[in-house]
């Protein structure tokens, strides 16, 4: 993802990047980071020391692992820097650190950064406050072979966005042998594994006589750097606090 960002970075107004964070296990480290991501030196050298690399920052953009966030926080809330947090599963300490870092500096995190999948998500709470409770809400998610885990962070937004219209909603992994019938309460969320996909996420509305199928398909990982980005730039300035990324729609 850092390399996508910086790929991308370049496009954006107002953007400059400043440093960049990685472990000091990390193969790419020392490197310049516009000759990692194919765009010639950009004088920008990846080191694991995060405090320095965050020297002259207005905001920081993570997508690292989990145990890395608490102190990344702590970090950018002493050196007073925005913070978009993108890394997924985050434990009690990340989730904490973010709260207490969000006191003083403004904290953005996402387990999807897709501008498109939170438009989707808006459509979803619109088209089930329109339709009402005749209409089965059934969601299935495809994703590439490698895939660990499931289901997949975009799928449990989804379930999010449903569930603020039908808070009674249980959802539903699967269906085997004799479930029998469908009962309202049911949220299905279906994981399908194959291939090199990068992302697909269908809703699907089903009522009598008709039904409606609202679609995102991701076609590279780019979209969650054009989200993080537009994410970065919204916070940089703002007052102390936590936003999500329907802020950064406005
Ligand atoms: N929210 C979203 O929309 C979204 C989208 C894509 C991915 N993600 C999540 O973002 C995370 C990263 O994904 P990725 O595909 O970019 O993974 P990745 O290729 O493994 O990159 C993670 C980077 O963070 C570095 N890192 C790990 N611990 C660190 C530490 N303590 N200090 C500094 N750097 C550290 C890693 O260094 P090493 O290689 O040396 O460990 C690596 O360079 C995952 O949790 C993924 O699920 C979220």
């Amino acid at each position: 993802m850092g390399l996508a960002i910086t790929r991308l970075a370049r496009n954006v107004p107002e953007v400059e990047i400043v440093g960049a964070a990685c472990s000091s296990s990390d193969p790419l480290l020392g490197r310049d980071l516009g000759e990692l991501a194919g765009l010639g030196a950009l004088g920008v050298v990846t080191s694991p020391d995060v405090a320095s690399s965050l020297l002259g920052a207005e905001a920081v953009i993570d997508f690292s692992t989990a145990s890395a966030v608490a102190q990344l926080a702590a970090l950018a809330a002493r050196q007073g820097v925005a913070i978009v947090c993108g890394t997924s599963n985050l434990d009690a300490a990340a989730k904490r650190a973010l709260e207490k870092a969000s006191e003083t500096v403004p904290v953005l995190q996402s387990g999807n950064m897709s501008l498109g999948v939170q438009v989707l998500a808006e459509i979803v709470e619109q088209a089930l406050k329109r339709l009402g409770l005749g209409y089965d809400v059934e969601i299935v998610e495809l994703h590439h072979r490698r895939k660990i885990d499931a289901p997949s962070g975009t799928a449990a937004r989804l379930v999010e966005a449903v569930k603020k219209v039908r808070p009674n909603a249980r959802e539903l992994r699967g269906r085997d042998g004799e479930v029998g019938a469908r009962t309202n309460e049911e949220l299905g969320v279906f994981g399908v594994r194959g291939g090199d996909v990068i992302g697909d996420h269908t809703v699907y509305l089903l009522g009598d006589g008709e039904r409606l199928e609202l679609t995102h398909r991701a076609s590279n990982r780019d979209l969650f750097a054009h989200g993080a980005l537009a994410a970065a730039r919204f916070l940089a300035g703002k007052k102390p606090g936590r936003y999500t990324i329907a802020d950064v729609l406005g």
